[in-house]
């Protein structure tokens, strides 16, 4: 059986990539399709414990290294009970962000670097998305929209880091061009989902093609 597509979704807080992960999905169920939807960190019982360890703000003195092995080892633990076995048997998987996050947050946002890309080389087993999409909105307008809710441990971070990772991000993409499609999460709601739909759809057809 030919392995099922594999679909992130990327972004600084307050991008709005939930409201566009649920479209996409709604719209593939629409037309037939097999889907797994899943989030890091978390998408596993292992996982949303070490979720609950790095987001809580009162662990204030966690190292950032730690920190990126934990992300790394939730990853691992989602690649190997969710993720590779919902592709092998020919679904599609839709994951709220994946490895390019920590190279984002901590290897940008941390000034980690290299060693970010390194630890989740081994966590993923080389697995990359098929199609990634990222989603970007200034770093201002994105603390603007977070900032009327509960703010975990990374958002209550200075605005410098979520510039580093804005940055992160724009460098993925540079770097990424094959995979990542950079969409301006400040348009309207419908007009973002339009454009993934669309990007979606074209990407099956040369796929399966
Ligand atoms: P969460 O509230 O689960 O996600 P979201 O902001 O996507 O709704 O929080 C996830 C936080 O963890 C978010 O601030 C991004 C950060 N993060 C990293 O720093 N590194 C990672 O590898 C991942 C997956 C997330």
């Amino acid at each position: 059986m030919r392995r099922g597509i594999f679909i992130t979704f990327e972004g600084p807080d307050g991008a709005g990539k939930t409201t566009q992960i649920h479209r996409l999905r709604d719209y593939l169920i629409s037309k037939g399709t097999d889907l797994v939807l899943t989030r890091e960190p978390g998408g596993t019982r292992i996982g949303e414990k070490i979720r609950e360890i790095i987001l809580d703000p009162e662990y204030q003195e966690m190292a950032d290294l730690t920190e990126a092995l934990l992300y790394a080892s939730s990853r691992a633990q989602h690649v190997a009970e969710v993720i590779f076995p919902a592709l092998k048997s020919g679904k599609t998987v839709i994951c709220d962000r994946f490895m390019d996050s920590s190279i984002a947050y901590q290897g940008y946002g941390r000034k980690l670097g290299e060693k970010v890309r390194i630890i989740n080389e081994i966590a993923v087993l080389g697995l990359i998305p098929d199609l990634t999409f990222l989603l970007l909105v200034d770093p201002g307008e994105g603390r603007r929209r977070i900032s009327d809710g509960f703010l975990d441990r990374l958002e209550l971070e200075e605005m410098q880091y979520h510039e580093e990772v804005y940055r992160g991000y724009m460098e993925l993409a540079a770097q990424n061009t094959e995979r990542m499609i950079v969409i301006d999460g400040s348009l309207k709601i419908d007009e973002i989902s339009v454009k993934i739909i669309k990007e979606t759809t074209a990407f099956l057809r040369r796929h399966q093609g």
